[in-house]
């Protein structure tokens, strides 16, 4: 018997079927690979009736786009059989050196030998995971921190034990102590992982006193600091600080990109490294992707080499001040009395603490429902923890959308605020708006 195969393609085996039949074949790290809960968020979040608080998207929009356009017609047509040919898995060595320029606004001096390209910060922290951990292997985190290095570290089952931290960043005698109460449970800690700068999601600054008295503790404990920067350049206020590769060469492997003061669409970050930690790092990304996108590290290097880069971050600046601006106003008017929330200094995020009895979680489907969204804190936590606190972004949503939002997301805490002055405590998960996102969390 023939069969059409335009007929076959309809038959509900072709089209995939939702039970998957190799459940019992993944490895074990895949148990810990979860979809993060700002993913399951966009799909909702991205309608246009939504205001979105949740996504730490860049925005783009502020680029020279035409400027952009010209630099990939020229990286074509002046370097088309070198750009589209494969490179080092290490990165173009022209690029290397402007990242050193990138990283002198901080205070370091670092050789570009030392430096690997890598695909956004993102790979960075994959690859430094790849390398440092074996199962059950301690990361120390910041409480709480990075959602998707919670994921990368967890994939790679990692056990991770978080540091208390407040609004001047990690707090050192809490780090002292984990170290020792880790050291006399005879556990292995790899690395203390750290976003001193604007942190994601909290928003704060480790403060110059704690930084020196950081880098003290992990370097009495021969510690291995991972020091992720992305955000470091979009200060609206305040000094900048040193930041800790800076003073500690040899004990700090430090993690930036161009996601946040270019685009994240080049997907190009860097790891700083030091010389035979940045030689493991390439023999990883060597296995991972062969080599770089040649192209795209090109078009990046031109863009640095031709337009005023410090200036373009300079207008991000302005304009992201004025939209912080706008959502810290906003709350200072409008949150009820038992909310808090951090003023961040630059980077995207304000990290919110709810009155008592709220659950940010529980109460994601009904702000939904009223058409604004965050992030809720619980995803933040390799723990059970964060059920008051969500992260509120500024950095996409224009002032008018941000007053928006925050007039909406206040409505929704006060009508939580009254149910659980009536019932003692507010949402249980609502029911009624069937579209609401349902977060997948571990
Ligand atoms: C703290 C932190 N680290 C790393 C990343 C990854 O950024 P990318 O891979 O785009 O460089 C992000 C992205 O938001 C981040 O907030």
């Amino acid at each position: 018997m023939s069969v059409d195969p335009r007929e076959s393609q309809h038959q509900p085996s072709q089209r995939g079927s939702r039970i998957d039949r190799y459940v019992g074949s993944y490895a074990e790290r895949a148990q810990g690979m979860v979809a993060s809960e700002v993913r399951a968020l966009f799909a909702v979040a991205s309608r246009p009736e939504v205001v979105s608080l949740a996504g730490g998207m860049p925005n783009v929009s502020a680029l020279p786009l035409d400027h952009i356009g010209d630099i990939v017609q020229r990286v074509v047509a002046e370097q088309g059989t070198t750009a589209l040919q494969y490179g080092s898995a290490q990165g173009d060595p022209v690029l290397r050196e402007q990242i050193c320029d990138v990283m002198s606004l901080e205070g370091i001096e670092a050789s570009s030998d030392d430096i690997i390209v890598t695909v956004g910060s993102q790979q960075a922290l994959d690859l430094v995971t790849r390398v440092f951990i074996d199962p059950g292997d301690v990361v120390l985190a910041e409480a709480p921190t990075y959602v998707t290095a919670i994921n990368t570290f967890s994939a790679f089952q990692a056990d991770i034990h978080h540091v208390a931290m407040d609004d001047d960043g990690v707090v050192p005698e809490a780090l002292e102590e984990a170290l020792s109460n880790l050291a006399a449970a005879g556990r292995r800690v790899k690395f203390f992982y750290t976003v001193p700068n604007f942190q994601n999601p909290a928003g704060v600054t480790l403060s110059a006193a704690r930084r020196r008295q950081v880098l003290d503790i992990c370097q009495r404990h021969g510690l291995l600091v991972l020091e992720d920067n992305p955000y470091g350049l979009l200060r609206y206020e305040g000094e900048p600080d040193r930041v800790l590769r800076a003073d500690a060469p040899d004990n700090v492997i430090y993690l930036g990109s161009f996601s946040k003061t270019l685009s994240p669409g080049f997907r190009i970050g860097w790891a700083l490294a030091p010389p035979a930690v940045r030689a493991k790092l390439v023999l990883a990304a060597e296995s991972a992707m062969l080599s770089h996108s040649t192209f795209n590290q090109m078009v990046v290097g031109r863009y640095l080499s031709s337009h005023p880069w410090r200036e373009q971050i300079k207008d991000f600046n302005e304009m992201y001040r004025e939209r912080r601006d706008t959502m810290l106003a906003a709350l200072e008017a409008l949150m009820p009395a038992g909310s808090r929330w951090t003023r961040p200094q630059g980077g995207f995020f304000v990290w919110v603490t709810l009155p008592d009895g709220l659950d940010s979680k529980a109460m994601l489907p009904r702000a939904v429902t009223e058409r604004v969204a965050y992030v809720p804190g619980t995803g933040f936590f390799a723990s059970d923890e964060g059920h008051r606190n969500m992260r509120l972004s500024f950095c996409y949503p224009t002032p008018e959308q941000i007053r928006e939002g925050i007039r909406r997301l206040v409505g929704v805490i006060e009508s939580e605020t009254s149910l659980r002055d009536t019932f003692g405590s507010a949402s249980a998960p609502h029911t009624g708006g069937t579209d609401a996102p349902t977060p997948d969390l571990p």
